[in-house]
């Protein structure tokens, strides 16, 4: 599982350059490649499906469809200036949504009690993938509790039936840093947070594990290969069409 977060990025001329970018390089696949764009491109992908109907029949009906997602959703509506509702993503038929991306946590003072209601509401739409974002910062790394900030970031699945949940392990200190954790300390948190979920999740669920914080298509490999790692969450590598397709090929090969 692939997923493009372009966060505030991008331009109705990029998505033209990216589609056909990303068309040109990316080979057949058939898992899980996702892509949120901001909400006000999300409409514009209608382009990126029809080009990928083409493609379609050029790779022998390979399975091609590229799942449109959303960066956050609000789950209420009405009166809440500047904030897009969960019913209209799902009017619109959006396949995923991200929620408790750091940013989301750190810039607009997101809460587990805020993301445990988000979690409700999706479960309770027809959204159906939903990727729940967790990590801790470079100062909770430093102090070895690293585990304690990702479990207590994970309590807001307690006792919930769970259905296409994923886990995205995001170090808020390797968000667009250049810097990464080790590929095997990834695996052995991944490992972990299958292992939490599981144990505390209603129909104990093992999730998958994506692991974000500046993976590119020259280190994706490395992640990639490590057992408990069930794809990737790509921020800045994910605006260029080419070195997406890129990671999705890595990808391919690689599990
Ligand atoms: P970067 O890939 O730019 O580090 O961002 C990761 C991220 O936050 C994806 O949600």
């Amino acid at each position: 599982m692939i997923i493009a977060n372009w966060k505030s990025n991008g331009g109705l001329m990029m998505i033209q350059d990216w589609t056909s970018d990303f068309i040109n390089s990316c080979s057949p696949k058939d898992f899980y490649v996702g892509i949120a764009p901001p909400v006000i491109y999300i409409s514009d992908f209608s382009l990126l499906e029809w080009d990928l109907d083409t493609l379609k029949e050029k790779s022998n009906n390979k399975i091609w469809d590229i799942n449109i997602g959303a960066q956050d959703i609000d789950h209420l509506s009405g009166s809440r200036t500047g904030t897009v509702s969960i019913r209209m993503f799902e009017e619109f038929g959006i396949d995923f949504a991200i929620i408790g991306h750091s940013e989301r946590r750190e810039f607009f003072n997101e809460d587990n009690d805020l993301i445990k209601q988000k979690i409700i509401a999706l479960n309770n739409s027809n959204i159906k993938t939903k990727i729940l974002c967790i990590g801790e910062t470079k100062e909770e790394n430093d102090k070895g509790i690293t585990k304690d900030i990702l479990k207590n970031q994970l309590e807001v699945v307690d006792a919930m039936e769970l259905e296409n949940f994923i886990i995205a392990y995001e170090p808020v200190w390797a968000i667009g840093s250049g810097l990464t954790p080790h590929p095997k300390d990834i695996n052995e948190i991944h490992k972990y947070i299958k292992d939490v979920v599981q144990s505390n999740s209603a129909n104990k669920l093992i999730p998958k594990v994506l692991y974000g914080g500046s993976v590119t298509d020259k280190n994706a490999e490395s992640f990639f290969k490590e057992e408990f790692v069930d794809g990737a969450l790509v921020g800045g590598a994910s605006l260029d069409g080419k070195t997406f397709a890129n990671i999705v090929n890595i990808y391919n090969s690689t599990k």
